[in-house]
């Protein structure tokens, strides 16, 4: 017998999204210390594990390697939004599913990935106040940006723009990765970009 190609066998199956369509971008944007890495490391080998091809670009490994040189100006956080936008498009045509996890703060680059990829952007706003992500502090940059030694960091002196319509809202207070890697997962089934298990 004839094995159906993937093609055939989604659209046989009714879904939204046919299986070698199903490449998208799980964009993730927040506050600094809000969960974007924690989720996005929690949320790449759920998928891998259900034979998904995914891809992370984390906005602090792409400022190491393909934004190396660029600084925090707008000018230069817009540059690194749209290089990373410009490679996450590429990977999604091809059928994986991307996740990044960078501030990405100013809603107008965003909006322009947002043109570029097309339907297949999943905006996802990891809403997380501002005072959780300042006592959480990773990084220990919320405590340097207000003693006056780091200058221009967003939510304390450079601006975050939310998105006025994600297509998913997180926050992160009160729930684990897992739980919040999960309900993204449930709207990527949702959407067909998953079979349901
Ligand atoms: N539900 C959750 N999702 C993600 N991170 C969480 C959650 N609950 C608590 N945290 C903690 O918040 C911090 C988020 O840090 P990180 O992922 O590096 O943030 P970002 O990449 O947005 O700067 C981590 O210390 C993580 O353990
Ligand atoms: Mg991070």
């Amino acid at each position: 017998m004839i094995e159906p190609s993937g093609l055939d066998a989604g659209a046989a199956a009714g879904q939204a999204v046919v299986r070698a369509d199903r490449g998208c971008v799980i964009w993730m944007t927040g506050l600094p210390s809000a969960g974007k890495s924690t989720i996005a490391e929690t949320l790449a080998p759920a998928l891998k594990a259900r034979g998904e091809r995914v891809e992370l670009l984390d906005g602090d490994v792409v400022r190491e390697n393909l934004s190396k040189g660029l600084g925090f100006s707008k000018e230069d956080r817009d540059i690194n939004i749209r290089r990373i936008g410009f490679v996450a498009e590429l990977l999604a045509r091809n059928g994986v599913k991307v996740i990044t996890a960078a501030i990405s703060p100013y809603r107008s680059v965003r909006d322009e990935v947002r043109e570029l990829v097309g339907d297949h952007f999943l905006e996802v706003y990891i809403s997380t106040p501002l005072d959780v992500c300042e006592d959480r502090d990773v990084k220990g940059l919320y405590a340097k940006a207000r003693s006056g030694a780091l200058k221009g960091f967003t939510g304390i002196d450079d601006p975050y723009e939310p998105p006025l319509n994600p297509e998913i809202e997180i926050a992160t207070q009160g729930e684990t990765p897992e739980e919040s890697a999960a309900r993204i997962i449930d709207v990527l089934e949702a959407r067909g970009y998953l079979d349901v298990p």
